[in-house]
Order: C-alpha cells, then sequence, then structure tokens
C-alpha cells in the first residue's frame, strides 16, 4: 500500500489484514478489517499517531510506508499513543527501538500500561486534556475520551485541518480499497454500513454512555474530517459517522429501531416448530425482523441485529435442567453488552423436566427485559401454543410498532 494524503503533510499509512485471526480473539472478521496509523508533518516536528501489532505484515506495511515519507529512523519526533490496545501498539517495542530518541505521548493513564505490556519507561509523557503540541504550523490537541472503548483513550485534534484522530471511536471492521468515505464502490458502502454497526455491537455498546459524553465534548469543535484507526477516513461526511455513532449509542437505553430480532436454537425440532407462528406474528404487523439461529450464527452477528432492535424473541429448550447451553452463552453476550430492556418473549420445549425458563428469568432480571409473554411446552407443541405464540408476537410487534 502506499500512504494516503489527508492535507498537506498529513498521511493515513495503513495495514489490510485478513480474515484468518478473530478480532479481539472473539470476533470473526470476514471482510478483514483496516488498521489505521497517522503520520503529521509540521515544519519543525513529525509525529506518529497510533501503532500497529505484527499482524498479517501489518508492521512491514506500515514500516515501507513511513520510508516512503521520509519518516525514517532520525526523522520522528513524537508517537501519539491514543489507545493502548495491542492491535494498535502490539508492535511498540520494535518501533520504539528502531526510533529511540522519539517521545511518547500518551494519557496519565496509559503510561502504566506501557511500561507493564513493553517494558518502556524512558520518553514517555503523559498529556493533559486540551494540552497542545506545536509541530510548527501544525497543531496537535490531546483530548481525554475515558471508556471509548477503554479507561485510558483519548483522541489527538489537528487544528489547522481540523482533522480528528479518533482511533477506535468511529471505526469499523472491513478492508476498503480506497481511504476515503467519498470514493466507495456501491458494495463497499453496503458492507461498512452491517461493519460499521456490528463492530459498535461487538466492542464499543457496552460503553455508550460514554460516547454519549465523548460526543457532546467534541461538540465544540470543528470537524472537516474524521481519521480513525479501523474503517475509512470520513472526509465528505464527517457528521454522518459522528451521529451514526450517537444514535447507536442510544439503542442502549432507547430509542430503538422498531425491528425484532429473533434468537433461537433447537435440539430435535420441538422449539423450532414453534418458529414459524412468532415470525407469522411479528410479520402481520409490517415490523422487520431478523431471525438467528444459534449456535449456527455467531454471537457477533446476533449481538448486532438485537443491539438496534427494540423486540428480542429468545428460542430455546431446556438441557440437562437448565438453559440450552449456547443460548446461554449468547445471553452471557448479550448481558455483558449492556442488551438492556428490550420487550421479550420467550418460547421453548422440554423433555423430562423443565429447568431452562427458571435460568432464563435471572437473565431477564439482570437485562431488565420488559416480559411480554413465555410459551413453553413439553415434547412438541400444541394447536393452542401455535396460536398463542402467534398472538403474543403480533401484540408485542403492535406495541413497538407503537
Ligand atoms: Fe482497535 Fe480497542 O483497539
Amino acid at each position: 500500500m502506499k500512504p494516503d494524503t489527508l492535507a498537506d503533510g498529513v498521511f493515513r499509512v495503513a495495514a489490510k489484514i485478513g480474515n484468518r485471526d478473530l478480532f479481539e480473539g472473539i470476533w470473526p472478521i470476514p471482510d478483514g478489517v483496516m488498521l489505521n496509523s497517522y503520520v503529521v508533518k509540521g515544519s519543525e516536528k513529525r509525529v506518529l499517531i497510533d501503532l500497529v501489532k505484527d499482524w498479517d505484515g501489518a508492521l512491514a506495511a506500515v514500516n515501507k510506508q513511513l520510508d516512503d515519507l521520509a519518516v525514517g529512523p532520525g526523522n520522528l519526533d513524537y508517537i501519539v499513543i491514543n489507545h493502548m490496545e495491542p492491535d494498535h501498539t502490539g508492535a511498540m517495542a520494535r518501533i520504539v527501538a528502531a526510533y529511540p530518541e522519539v517521545e511518547i505521548l500518551c494519557s496519565a493513564k496509559a503510561v502504566p500500561l506501557i511500561k507493564h505490556f513493553y517494558k518502556i519507561e524512558k520518553n514517555v509523557r503523559a498529556v493533559a486534556d486540551g494540552e497542545k503540541l506545536d509541530l510548527g504550523g501544525k497543531t496537535l490537541q490531546f483530548f481525554m475520551t475515558p471508556n471509548i472503548h477503554w479507561p485510558e483513550t483519548m483522541m489527538t485534534y489537528l487544528e489547522e485541518d481540523q482533522i480528528l484522530f479518533s482511533c477506535d471511536a468511529f471505526g469499523s471492521f472491513g478492508r476498503y480499497e480506497s481511504c476515503f468515505d467519498d470514493e466507495l464502490t456501491e458494495e463497499e458502502k453496503t458492507k461498512l454500513f452491517s461493519e460499521t454497526e456490528r463492530y459498535y455491537a461487538n466492542i464499543v455498546s457496552s460503553f455508550s454512555s460514554f460516547v454519549t459524553r465523548g460526543i457532546a465534548k467534541l461538540a465544540l469543535l470543528g470537524i472537516r474530517m474524521v481519521a480513525p484507526s479501523h474503517g475509512v477516513v470520513w472526509r465528505k461526511e464527517p457528521e454522518k459517522i459522528i451521529n451514526w455513532y450517537g444514535t447507536l449509542a442510544t439503542y442502549m437505553n432507547g430509542p430503538r429501531e422498531k425491528e425484532v430480532a429473533v434468537v433461537w436454537s433447537s435440539m430435535y425440532g420441538n422449539t423450532e416448530a414453534l418458529l414459524s407462528s412468532i415470525v407469522k406474528g411479528l410479520e402481520s404487523e409490517g415490523v422487520p425482523v431478523h431471525v438467528l439461529q444459534v449456535p449456527q450464527t455467531h454471537e457477533s452477528f446476533v449481538l448486532e441485529k438485537v443491539w438496534r432492535s427494540e423486540g428480542l424473541v429468545i428460542g430455546m429448550p431446556t438441557y440437562e435442567y437448565k438453559m440450552f447451553p449456547p443460548m446461554y452463552h449468547v445471553l452471557d453476550i448479550l448481558e455483558r453488552s449492556h442488551v438492556q430492556g428490550r420487550k421479550t418473549l420467550r418460547f421453548g420445549s422440554f423433555g423430562w423436566s423443565g429447568g431452562a425458563q427458571k435460568q432464563f428469568d435471572e437473565f431477564s432480571t439482570a437485562m431488565k427485559l420488559d416480559c411480554k409473554g413465555v410459551i413453553e411446552y413439553q415434547g412438541s407443541p400444541t394447536e393452542e401454543d401455535k396460536k398463542k405464540a402467534y398472538e403474543l408476537a403480533k401484540a408485542m410487534a403492535k406495541e413497538i410498532k407503537g
């Protein structure tokens, strides 16, 4: 890859990561992910903002682009670390070894992390909220944005060009041929939509209240470009990604989309036997329905659809006196991600004894679900069960529609 020019003296140096690995060791990335770092050259000082880990050739790719920009060893004054997660710092020890005199600028909370992760203490300096750094004709300003998405996170703003280097915030999964939002193909735009929502739901959703707070703090800045460390640079419509994240953050406490996610699993088909009655009841009110089978669908994609939807239907049988284990895992992920307050139905079969509902009730309480009904039956559902499922689903969809 070649460096991309954002403005005079401002460049993206990026690596395209393939789909072999899981992101954070848990989330599939079938379309890969971008790792974006940025170079800002003032007349006196040069800065590299955020790093990479040596993942799928990323370090070699970034080093090559730094050479292209003549920012090799001896030609770099600062490294800014907006966020310590190893996808942005994994290669820190090797990079710093190549630039022994470089000063590392980060938040106060990142200082001990740099020491413990990479054994680096020399030339590390914590910057204050609002502090400025003069590079000669280019001025960086640092803003603490804790918990977007870990406690030490900050963002860096380039005053003269009004570019916000936001690290994980305003990011997306997926690899893109072009650097900028206005250069994407129609196919890439479609991918960007789902890969932004899934990225947010998977790694940011828990921190939604901090996202809302962070966006309010940034509202005072003129932002001409948003340059995150994953995804594309928002040059044409920077307000679009900021507003979009604002909307995604509101899904935690509502309002949400008038849609329903039906998450179901079945062992021998007896729980599945009620599925069509539920879906028909929901669709009879014209509400969009996302049907997701577990464990066949990875929780990453389940969470994406559940996060945006006002309605949630959970279908699962009893297994050894408790919930069907794959659904327990999914509900654990949903609870950790702060999915809460959804209008909810639960259905499922049991054989020798029940037990799933009792365990589901604990999740329901913890997640403050607004439970609209339960259809649980021994063996296969009766016509009466199917009728009840249809009516409960229809009533819930009607309420969601408003
Ligand atoms: Fe892209 Fe939280 O690291």
